[in-house]
């Protein structure tokens, strides 16, 4: 297949940031994916409607003129959120989910839950009213090997509060092990997201002939083998799974440096990449549905109307090393093969 043309994609999980970097790498998300699940953890985080309200704005002041794009909120939960203001956010439209960082899981998760009864009248309140829960599956327990933090989570937390609230609809973000694929499969009300580099790398890419920064990021990539249990997941259709880039933008020396952080750019290449995992699986019919309609499925949206059209260039496609936002400059993605397929055009332009 030389060329492919589905519905114009969306990202179910993706980080904007805010002020100069905002402004550095909206446009290439806004480029080709329609809606995004934008994260919440900003310094502050996004914790009432009125900050996801004044995010928004932000966002769309951001946008590049003419781009069509629409941000789709999420709060991130304290021990302290308001369930009428969750409530509020909901039935105004404007509030798309609520994020559970464990607290101490990731970038910028200190004010997370701790306590998870805590958060208990939040959630109820979100079962209610059909409000779901997007979280970050990792327990932060320090006796915990950071590659076992997604299993037991699952077995300490999420399966423990899916028994406790059956009704909550959860998505289960940047899923990273078969063990994370295999509770998916097994469970009702559950749906998780898979990012591009997580079918592209394993470990290996962080630590293999030197300690590699721009391949960190959290959850930490797994062994080889989960990486084709996601592969498969991703590739096989199901409407459980679906894209979320996770792209999480941090300037260079914040990467490179004793205690880098984590997070991979690759709103800027996802799509190439993409496309180049699914046909590498023989599996390019079912790109549309990972990419364009599982997600909007599972939050019970209408698919995108526009629709993208993507060429197998005989040339490799080349991107820059580096994006320069006005913050700093910001490595991208390298996926380690050359890329061929590219994005043609999409209707929504
Ligand atoms: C994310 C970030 O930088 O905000 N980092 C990452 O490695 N994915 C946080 C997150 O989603 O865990
Ligand atoms: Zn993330």
């Amino acid at each position: 297949m030389q060329k492919l043309t589905i519905r114009r994609p969306d990202d179910w999980h993706l980080h904007l940031r805010d002020g100069a970097m905002l402004e550095g790498v909206i446009g290439d998300t806004s480029r080709h994916f329609a809606r995004a699940i934008i994260m919440p953890n900003l310094v502050p985080p996004v914790v009432t409607t009125a900050d996801a309200r004044a995010y928004r704005e932000r966002i769309m002041a951001a946008l590049p003129q003419g781009d069509v794009f629409q941000p789709l909120m999420t709060l991130y939960l304290t021990e302290h959120t308001n369930p009428d203001d969750v409530e509020e956010g909901k039935s105004s439209g404007l509030i798309t989910a609520v994020k559970l960082y464990p607290a101490g899981a990731t970038t910028n998760s200190h004010g997370g839950v701790r306590d998870m009864d805590k958060a208990m009248p939040v959630l109820e309140r979100m079962a209610k009213i059909g409000l779901p829960l997007c979280v970050h599956g990792e327990v932060t327990d320090a006796d915990v090997d950071i590659f076992d933090r997604e299993a037991v989570f699952i077995e300490t937390v999420l399966d423990p509060l899916r028994r406790r609230l059956p009704e909550l609809k959860v998505t289960m973000e940047h899923v990273t092990t078969s063990d994370g694929v295999d509770y998916i499969k097994s469970a009702s009300n559950l749906a998780g997201t898979i990012t591009t580099h997580h079918l592209i790398i394993n470990r290996n890419a962080i630590l293999v002939g030197g300690i590699r920064p721009h391949y960190y990021c959290l959850p930490v990539a797994k062994r080889e083998s989960h990486r084709l249990a996601l592969r498969a997941a991703a590739t096989s259709g199901d409407g459980r799974f679906f894209l979320g880039t996770d792209s999480a933008p941090h300037v260079d020396p914040l990467k490179e440096c004793g205690c880098g952080c984590a997070g991979i750019y690759t709103s800027i290449n996802t799509m190439s990449c993409l496309a180049h995992v699914f046909e590498q699986e023989g599996a390019l019919d079912r790109l549309e549905a990972f990419a364009s309609l599982n997600g909007p499925a599972w939050y019970g949206l209408e698919p995108n109307a526009e629709q993208m059209t993507l060429i197998r260039r005989i040339e490799s496609l080349s991107f820059p090393d580096k994006i320069e936002t006005g913050a700093g400059p910001v490595t991208v993605f390298d996926p380690m093969f050359p890329l061929h397929w590219d994005v043609e055009a999409h209707s929504g332009k």
